[in-house]
Parts: C-alpha cells; structure tokens; sequence
C-alpha cells in the first residue's frame, strides 16, 4: 500500500487507501459485489452484521421504498458465526487485500464478547464494529422493559458496560456503531469513548413506518423498519457534528451518502471517513466515484489534506 497516497487514511490504526467504505448491511459479505465494483479500491470493507448462532431474519414483506429513500426490516438475516468464519471471511480475503471490518450484533453482551474472542483468533480483519443499533430485531433485556436490538445505544449505562467488557476482550481496532434513536447523541457517543471505543460510526437507521392503503395494514410485516437514503442525510450530518464536536476519537459517517458532495458535507464537520449505505444498490461504483470526486474537489481547492477540509468559521 502506498502510505504517500494523497487520500490515505489511518482510522486507529486501521490503515486505508482512501476514506470511502462500505457501510454494513447494504454489502453482503464483501464477496457478492466483486464483479460490480473493484475491491482492491476501496477505503475499507465492513461486512453484514454477524451473529453467534445465524438468523432468518424478519418475515416479508421487509422493504419498502420512501421518498426519497427506503425503509428496510431485513433484521439481521446473516449465516451466523461459524460460517461466517469458515466461508465467508476466507472467501472474501482471497480475493481482495482491503481492510475487512467485521460487524458484530448480540442478543446479550456476553455474544458480543463471544464473537468478538473468534474474530481475535482469525489474524486477518483490520478492526470489528459493534452493531449496537440495529432497530429491526426485538428481544426482552431482562429486568427491563426494554427490547430490540437498539437497547445497547440508547442507555449510556449499558453502552458503556457494553463496550468495556468488548474492550477488555480484544485488543483489534474498536468501531462502535451508534443510532440515531435518541434523544441526545452525545450523551452515548461520550460512553463508548469512554468505554475504551477506538472509533464511532454514525448513523444507523432511524425507525420509520409506511401504511399500504389498498390493504389498510402497515407496509412492513414488522411494522416499523430503518430509514436510509437520502432522507436521513440532514439528520445523520447533524448528529456527526454533534459528535465530532463531543469526542476525540474518530467518527465514520454514515446517511444518505450518495455522491461526492454528500461526502464533503460529512468531511466538513470533522468526518474521518465515511461509508456508502444504499448508495451501494442504485450504483455499486458509488463509493468509487465518490473517491476521485473528493480528490479532484481537494485539488482544484488547493487543500492538501483532507483534514483541512473544515467549515469555513461565521455564516
Ligand atoms: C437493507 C439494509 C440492511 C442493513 N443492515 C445493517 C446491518 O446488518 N448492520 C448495520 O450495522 N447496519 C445495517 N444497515 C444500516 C446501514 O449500514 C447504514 O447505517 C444506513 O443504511 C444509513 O446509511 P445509508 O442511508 O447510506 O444507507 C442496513 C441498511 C440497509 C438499507
């Protein structure tokens, strides 16, 4: 890899050729897209949420197109850990040398720090994000009334307990992946830091819901899904300005990016990288293209780095 490259990029030590990833979900397992877009050029590669034992997922109808943008309740169908490790993981490292990010969900911490001690032992991901968002999957937390697999980002208490008992089990690259389901971001980007996360991604889908009139029943047969495209940008860049100007550790954003100026307007409040979400389905060349944009924008603006891409101070 050429560490002179004019878009290199080091997220806590994951070292990337350019800033522009995947984002998890909207890639399968990295493998699947080979022949639409070339691997070797992306940024990083973050792979669908994999969980200990694997998932069907939610029952369909699951997706449902929005204005400008789509609802979705696929709630975490992957082939669970052990293929994922036998399968998966090599099949995808054959074929490419970018940086692999594994996604990991649980139903209990106690998978998460499961999952996470596998993926230690395989020597070959660049770092693990933590799916502490998703807002498809429903399951009770004991002694609680709370459900779903959001429940680890909306209290700061058990983001936190979360994330250290996940720290304290691997030593690899740390990205915790936040939702947008709350009333103050802030308040549990602040408990991963603190927990010991080398990075926060934001966001995850927003929850949202569509009516089909004819048959006077919700869209979705889970009812409610996740918001992504273009729709949540507004909202996705806020909470990334939010956070960056909270933490001193890097944030990886996330929303409604579907070009090269929805990028920029990430990188001007302090991104350290971004990832493309359903940008991936309209055009899998997306991130690609959104790589070039952002380098010819940095030199027909004279910017040497990206880092000096920061908003312009007074209105
Ligand atoms: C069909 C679909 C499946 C997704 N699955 C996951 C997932 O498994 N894990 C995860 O962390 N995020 C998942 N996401 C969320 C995306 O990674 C991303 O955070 C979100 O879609 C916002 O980005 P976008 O508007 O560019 O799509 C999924 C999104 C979609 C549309």
């Amino acid at each position: 890899m050429n560490k002179k490259s004019f878009l290199f990029t080091d997220i806590a030590g994951i070292k990337m050729k350019n800033p522009v990833m995947v984002a998890s979900g909207t890639f399968g397992y990295g493998e699947e897209y080979k022949e639409l877009i070339d691997l070797d050029k992306l940024g990083a590669i973050v792979t669908k949420t994999i969980t200990l034992k694997p998932r069907a997922g939610n029952p369909p109808p699951r997706i449902v197109e929005t204005a400008a943008g789509m609802l979705n309740a696929v709630g975490l169908q992957n082939v669970g850990l052990d293929v994922f490790l036998k399968e998966k993981l090599p099949g995808l490292k054959k074929i490419t040398s970018t940086p692999v990010i594994v996604s990991v969900g649980g139903e209990s911490i106690l998978e998460y720090v499961k999952i996470t001690e596998a993926l230690n032992k395989t020597g070959t991901i660049a770092g693990i994000e933590l799916n502490i968002s998703c807002p498809n999957i429903r399951f009770q937390k004991k002694n609680t009334k709370l459900k779903g697999g959001i429940i680890f980002s909306q209290d700061e208490k058990i983001t936190y307990k979360l994330v250290s008992r996940v720290r304290k089990a691997t030593k690899l690259p740390l990205i915790v992946k936040l939702s947008p389901n709350v009333t103050d971001i802030t308040l549990i980007a602040r408990a991963a830091e603190k927990a010991g996360a080398d990075v926060l991604s934001l966001i995850n889908t927003p929850l949202g819901m569509a009516v089909d009139v004819t048959t006077r029943k919700p869209a979705l047969a889970n009812i409610t899904g996740g918001l992504s495209g273009p729709a949540i940008k507004p909202i996705a860049l806020r909470m990334v300005w939010e956070v960056t100007n909270t933490v001193k550790i890097p944030v990886i954003a996330m929303g409604g990016i579907m070009n090269t100026t929805d990028a920029l307007e990430f990188f001007m409040v302090k991104a350290a990288a971004v990832a493309v979400g359903v940008g991936n389905f309209i055009n899998p060349q997306t991130p690609l293209e959104i790589v070039e944009g952002i380098a010819d924008y940095l030199k027909r603006h004279r910017i040497k780095r990206l880092k000096d891409l920061s908003l312009l101070k007074g209105r």
